[in-house]
């Protein structure tokens, strides 16, 4: 039997566990920090929430199969269709606007590399009921307190930052039908992966002329505002919502880790507005997370639309840059005191002497086993115990421990009613 877990998924051993859960401690500290409230949903859903038409990628990586009572089934790729779902279920009963975050496990048969695997942990941050850009502000701001919580700088991490309002007013201006759009969106977004012929045909089918594949690369290549107001005119709604988007970054502090750059334009169909995606400026030269509006996506599913923006954050990439950076800290998993009993008829003793120091809110390995003191030592060591509290029989008899300090090497007696 093969021992390594499944290709593309990962073991969590004790200390692989600790940075998972100190990365996200981070991510519940910004969150709550910005009023968002914790949600989750089963990792299993109908296949049917991710069939979308659109060509995306995504639709075409699930972990889907047939369960025993024949209902077609997918472990989650993403966390929005689950989001969406939750919020139908209430029936607009739920008052707006409302701020949501998860920690979800995805799963998505991808090819692997650096930072890419078949399973990744994604911090999602949501808000539905506001269609401004004030949503986007306050979740870049929240991204941007997060790098800075873990010691990155603007330099270090770049978002990119566009609307789909942008294609979407060239592919208007050009004539192409609006139920064009949200395909368009995922082929044009392979643009900067692949080679342009390997798209042009599948742009072609859909209707779009080599002469607009040439103009939607130039709008694409754009690098400031003003540029998009020539191409545009100055009434767009993709230049207003920048500008307002960038104004609000002001009130942040934040447009230093800020640029303007049109080549987002993301892989999901659903986007409709504002786009975003955090890019690593450093080894690793791939997006750390990403996220925009979807305004549009609840009607997909049959209900009543509802502005809405997020974004997903996931936990591969950032762990990368953070170990290129050496940023990731210290975690120790030590305990505070190793008790030991001196010998067998002190067992119960030492076990009393461990139940008072957890009652007090220590963390406690007790010695299970007959073993040597010198044995003890080395399990403390081992462990990182800040204290070994011996139950020893002299001690004992008087009501008391011998307890000593493992970074100063000083002993004293404690009273067990003091411990
Ligand atoms: P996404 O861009 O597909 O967006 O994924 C968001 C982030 O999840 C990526 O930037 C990356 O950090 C991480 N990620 C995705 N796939 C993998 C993988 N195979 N291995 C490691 N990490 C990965 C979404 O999923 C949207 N649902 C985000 C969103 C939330 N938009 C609005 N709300």
């Amino acid at each position: 039997m093969k021992l390594q877990s499944v290709r593309g998924t990962r073991d969590f051993f004790p200390e692989d566990l600790r940075l998972r859960n100190w990365l996200f401690g981070q991510w519940r500290t910004v969150a709550s920090s910005f009023g968002f409230e914790e949600y989750d949903a089963p990792v299993l859903e109908s296949e049917e929430l991710y069939t979308r038409k659109a060509g995306e990628e995504i639709t075409g990586q699930l972990y889907c199969f047939e369960d025993k009572g024949g209902r077609r089934l997918s472990l989650r790729p993403e966390m929005t269709p689950s989001l969406v779902r939750m919020l139908l279920q209430k029936g607009g009963g739920l008052a707006l606007p409302i701020r949501w975050f998860s920690i979800p496990q995805c799963w998505r048969y991808e090819r692997m590399t650096r930072g890419r695997g078949r399973e990744h942990y994604q911090w999602n941050m949501d808000i539905f009921g506001v269609a401004g850009v004030a949503a986007e502000a306050e979740l870049l701001a929240a991204i941007v307190q997060f790098f800075k919580g873990l010691g990155l700088q603007a330099g270090d991490i770049t978002i990119k930052v566009s609307s789909r309002k942008v294609l979407e007013g060239v592919l208007r201006k050009a004539g192409v039908a609006d139920e064009q759009f949200a395909p368009v969106c995922v082929l044009v977004d392979k643009l900067d992966k692949l080679p342009r012929s390997a798209i042009e045909g599948d742009l072609e089918a859909l209707g779009l002329s080599a002469d607009l594949i040439d103009t939607i690369l130039a709008a694409l290549s754009l690098t400031d505002l003003s540029e998009l107001e020539a191409m545009l005119g100055a009434d767009s709604t993709a230049l207003a919502d920048l500008r307002s988007l960038w104004e609000l970054a002001a009130s942040y502090g934040i447009t230093d880790w800020l640029v303007f750059d049109p080549s987002v334009v993301r892989g999901l169909a659903y986007y409709t507005g504002i786009v975003f995606e955090a890019f690593d400026n450093g080894s690793l030269q791939r997006a750390v997370c990403g996220g925009g509006r979807y305004d549009q996506l609840i009607s997909t599913y049959g209900g009543k639309d509802i502005p809405a923006c997020g974004f997903g954050f996931g936990d591969m990439v950032i762990l990368e840059v953070l170990k290129d950076r050496a940023l990731i800290p210290d975690l120790d998993g030590a305990v505070d005191d190793l008790v030991f009993a001196w010998d067998a008829s002190l067992r119960d003793a030492a076990v009393d002497v461990a139940c008072r120091l957890r009652a007090s809110g220590r963390s406690v390995d007790l010695v299970l086993e007959d073993k040597k003191v010198k044995w003890a030592f080395k399990h403390a060591d081992r462990r990182g115990a800040a204290r070994m509290v011996l139950v020893a029989p002299d001690e004992w008899a008087r009501g008391e421990v011998r307890i000593k300090d493992l970074t100063t090497g000083e002993e004293s007696n404690t009273s067990l009613d003091a411990l």
